[in-house]
């Protein structure tokens, strides 16, 4: 079985599931014409994000890794009524293409773009005592179990965190691979399996994207503190580009 195949399928369900949308469609061709790699999810993985959030009734949503926000459009539109989705994004350019990406999708009302390396701005809203009820994993991949630490003591009990791209192509089962996001996958996938806090799997997935991979985990426990001595950061504020709720 081939690419071309995975292709066609995820074509034929898009056309089903994941029918032309304005707004998203605007939001690729934006990214694209702003230079931005063309990492995003899916449209059967956006809709699964959505889905997912829809499931957990989800009214506080943390993104890491917003690019020009097409799995920000995603979630934002499944949030209850007054839900907030708060995305983080280490590129400034790539944080002002998702504002006007999210501004022409009608949701800038309701999303927030935090901009800094995610483990900055983590700890600002562990200060806040932020609370979530779905966690997207979707940044740098060398930090992942770092960053999964994090979303286990953001995210409420009953929600969800979801990790993109967790099997490297197969490399994920290379114990001894020198690629460090492979490391940092696997680094991942153990602090996952070994939480007791967790039920958790993970999935090969093939389509448009080629050959890849999403974990889930829901959270069955308390959330964890924050990590050591990551608490006493305050909110900088000047780090938020748009959509500042109170
Ligand atoms: N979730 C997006 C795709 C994200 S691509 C979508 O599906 O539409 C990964 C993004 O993570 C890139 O925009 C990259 O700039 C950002 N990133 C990389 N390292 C980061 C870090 N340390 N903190 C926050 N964002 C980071
Ligand atoms: C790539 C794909 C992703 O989904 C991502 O989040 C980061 C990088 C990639 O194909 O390089
Ligand atoms: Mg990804």
């Amino acid at each position: 079985m081939t690419e071309e195949v995975w292709t066609a399928v995820d074509r034929y369900f898009e056309g089903l599931f994941a029918p032309p949308d304005a707004a998203l469609e605007e939001a690729l061709a934006a990214t694209a014409a702003a230079g931005m790699p063309a990492i995003q999810v899916s449209p059967l993985l956006g809709k699964l994000l959505q889905l997912l959030a829809m499931t957990v009734q989800a009214r506080t949503i943390l993104e890491l890794g917003t690019l020009g926000g097409y799995s920000s459009i995603w979630l934002a539109r499944a949030l209850s009524p007054g839900g907030r989705l708060i995305t983080l994004e280490a590129d400034l350019r790539h944080a002002e293409v998702a504002q006007a990406n999210l501004a022409r999708a009608g949701l800038a009302d309701r999303v927030e773009v935090c901009v800094g390396p995610a483990l900055e701005t983590l700890p600002t809203l562990a200060a806040e005592e932020a609370r979530f009820d779905l966690v997207f994993i979707d940044a740098d991949k060398e930090q992942l179990a770092a960053y999964f630490r994090w979303a286990r003591s953001l995210t409420r009990r009953g929600g969800l965190i979801i990790v993109d791209n967790v099997v490297r192509r197969g490399e994920v089962t290379n114990a001894d691979s020198v690629d460090p996001r492979v490391q940092g996958v696997r680094a991942f996938h153990a602090a996952m399996a070994g939480d007791p806090g967790v039920t958790a799997t993970a999935l090969q997935t093939t389509g448009i994207k080629g050959y890849d991979g999403i974990a889930i985990a829901l959270v069955t426990g308390e959330p964890l503190p924050p990590p050591e001595g990551k608490t006493a950061a305050s909110r900088p504020g000047g780090n938020v580009v748009t959509g500042v709720g109170g």
